[in-house]
């Protein structure tokens, strides 16, 4: 790591004029640690505006938006009416939006969600309510938004509108191509729109093709606007929306010309802005020892020449000559960022040897996706391991596994390898329900038992794989993911008890934890805070606090530069790793959950950790053939 310097900005070398204070961002954009932040935030500034007609006598008219983004909003705004006292009565709210076709009863409707996220837990008045309707025929359609652009103008217009942002740049659901005249209308979904809401819908199929929407014209006539993003899979978009041109195939640039629209993102969703990712090119900045590694490693890729090969002149023509006049000369800084990112790399014989490790894996085959190589090193360097398994991954589970196993039990039985009527019984009852199912139905327990046993003995195999027994692995099935839907419950007190119960029995001098941002499901982020949760209690019990390894999940990888260490790998252990993750077959082909990315989990992870390596090659480090990363917290 390189040394902490004085932190006065050198003037020395530079011949480009120093940047005056300039900002590329075309939307007010504040960034929050995190979402609970944003969401104190939002809510305060939408209770004071109720507070403030209530005193007037007047309605406050809120436009309402669904998805995950709100949601932190919701529960605050909630917890304000039970705590402080805050009334909905004199609320009158509008949605964004609503599938169509879709009945309000659905639980894939918006109805749905605001009732059950919000207006159920509050006062207001259910004729307040305005929520397009998915549920008429098509032929009413139009008239039928005619008549939600009159009520929301006859209530006077949305005082405070909550938006946030897809993936395409929609705002409601204005796709690529809608316009700054655009009101509320039926719209056909775009592609990517339906790949994100697959999951939700158990299945890309079951996605409904169109949506009615408030146009871009109605979201801009509102008085005040906060759009929201979260989570670092927003972050292309958030800076696309923030910094890029007013463009009709990026809806939410229009709000560049709304006088009072607030960007709030987390540190995550702010990860592309310029003033986050590189903020000496728009002013003068504190050259810490993190922020040098990060610039001039983002040089020597914006340059192409190896970090060893920067001259001043690549500094000067990047606005980064204060940053060599604090070392005096661009081998100096090239010198140390180089040793700085050659101390990270931790082959085996520098990984710890002898220690107990727990691996808390948040679905069974995070293990073997995310740390596979370093796991087979840990085993190797004889350190004691033990896998828990978080959740049991059973809503990921196809239907026809079930029925294929089912089978494969009913052949053993009439084999004579168990009792042929009792196994019989039982599959009829499970073909039965699989018969019936629709999409979206909850499993019955048998069947997901049968999902949750495919996996576990998925899990086993895999780490054998790696050269662990099946006694190293442990299912804790945290009872927040018992829910057989999507949607989890939230974690609590039983789910930090069955980690703290692991913790007090194993005694771990070393966890590693899926530090996931952008999970899709928000099922590792829920891990964590239970793991979080179970190490506080048990820092209290006057145990000592392990060290803390985080990894990524399939999704992505750390960044070298957030990288505490990079850990390489031969061809032969990487060919191991892809190995161990064949051994979860029922998610190979095609997972039922992929997120964005059609790639497979093992391509997925040959392609990143494969990249990983290719990074520091093209720095000008050594090449080795493929590298996983890693955090201490
Ligand atoms: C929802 C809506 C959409 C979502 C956007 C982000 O009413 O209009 O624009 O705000 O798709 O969705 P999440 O919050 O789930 O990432």
């Amino acid at each position: 790591m390189l040394e902490a310097r004085d932190s006065t900005p050198s003037r020395g070398l530079s011949t480009i004029p120093h940047a005056t204070t300039v900002t590329q961002e075309r939307i007010r954009t504040v960034v929050v640690d995190d979402h609970e932040g944003i969401a104190r935030l939002v809510a305060n500034r939408i209770a004071t505006l109720i507070r403030e007609r209530q005193a007037a006598g007047e309605p406050a008219v809120l436009g309402l938006a669904t998805g995950s983004t709100p949601i932190g909003v919701y529960r605050e705004l909630i917890r304000m009416h039970e705590e402080e006292g805050l009334s909905f009565a004199n609320v009158v709210t509008f949605n964004l939006d609503e599938y169509f076709p879709m009945w309000p009863d659905s639980v894939h409707s918006y109805h749905r969600f605001m009732w059950e996220n919000l207006f159920e837990h509050v006062d207001i008045d259910p004729k307040n309510v305005h929520i397009p309707r998915g549920d008429i025929p098509r032929g009413q359609v139009d008239e039928e938004c005619r008549r939600y652009e009159d009520e929301i103008r006859r209530l006077g217009g949305i005082d405070f509108q909550i938006l946030g942002i897809g993936k395409t740049g929609h705002i409601g659901f204005n796709e690529p191509g809608s316009g700054a005249e655009s009101r509320t209308r039926i719209v056909t979904l775009d592609a990517v729109t339906r790949r994100d809401a697959a999951a939700d819908f158990f299945g890309e199929d079951f996605v409904p093709r169109e949506a009615v929407t408030m146009g871009v014209a109605t979201i801009l006539e509102a008085r005040e606007i906060a759009i929201i993003a979260t989570g670092e899979h927003k972050a292309f978009i958030v800076r696309r929306a923030v910094e890029g041109d007013v463009d009709v195939e990026v809806a939410a640039t229009f709000l560049q010309g709304h006088s009072n629209t607030t960007f709030y993102v987390d540190r995550a969703a702010a990860a592309e802005l310029t003033r986050i990712k590189t903020p000496w090119l728009l002013d003068e900045v504190q050259w810490t020892p993190d922020l040098t590694v990060r610039a001039v490693v983002w040089l020597s890729e914006t340059t192409g020449r190896a970090i060893l090969h920067l001259t001043q002149r690549d500094y000067a023509e990047h606005k980064m000559s204060s940053l060599v006049a604090r070392y005096g000369t661009p081998g100096a800084v090239n010198g140390e960022t180089f040793n700085a990112l050659g101390a990270k790399i931790r082959g085996k014989s520098k990984l710890p040897r002898g220690l107990r490790t727990i691996c808390f894996s948040p679905h069974p085959d995070d293990d073997v996706i995310s740390m596979g190589g370093i796991l087979r090193k840990f085993v190797e360097n004889e350190n004691h391991m033990t896998v828990a398994y978080m959740t049991s991954g059973n809503i990921a589970v196809f239907d026809h596994d079930v029925r294929r196993y089912v089978d494969f039990l009913q052949r053993l039985a009439h084999n004579g390898l168990g009792d042929a009527k009792v196994a019989d019984a039982w599959a009829n009852k499970v073909r039965a329900f699989l018969d019936s199912k629709k999409p979206g139905d909850v499993d019955i327990p048998e069947v997901l038992d049968i999902k949750r046993i495919i996996r576990e003995a998925e899990a086993v195999s895999g780490i054998e794989t790696i050269g662990l027994s099946e006694a190293a692995a442990r299912f804790l099935n945290l009872p927040f993911y018992q829910t057989g839907k999507v949607r989890k419950d939230s974690v609590g007190p039983a789910d930090v008890a069955i980690v703290r119960a692991l913790l007090e029995e194993i005694k771990p001098e070393l966890i590693f934890v899926a530090g996931d941002l952008s999970d899709p499901h928000g099922t590792h982020r829920m891990c964590k805070e239970a793991i979080d949760m179970a190490l506080v209690e048990y820092a209290a019990a006057g145990n000592p606090r392990p060290e803390i390894w985080l990894y990524r999940g399939a999704w992505q990888e750390w960044p070298i530069t957030e990288a505490t260490w990079l850990v390489p790998m031969s061809q032969e252990e990487l060919r191991l790793k892809i190995q161990a993750i064949f051994k979860h077959q029922s998610q190979k082909d095609s997972a039922p959950f992929p997120g964005s990315d059609d790639r497979e989990f093992w391509q997925r992870v040959e392609a990143r950790n494969k990249d990983t390596a290719a990074i520091l090659d093209r720095l000008g480090l050594a090449e080795y053939f493929a590298m996983e990363a890693y955090v201490v917290e």
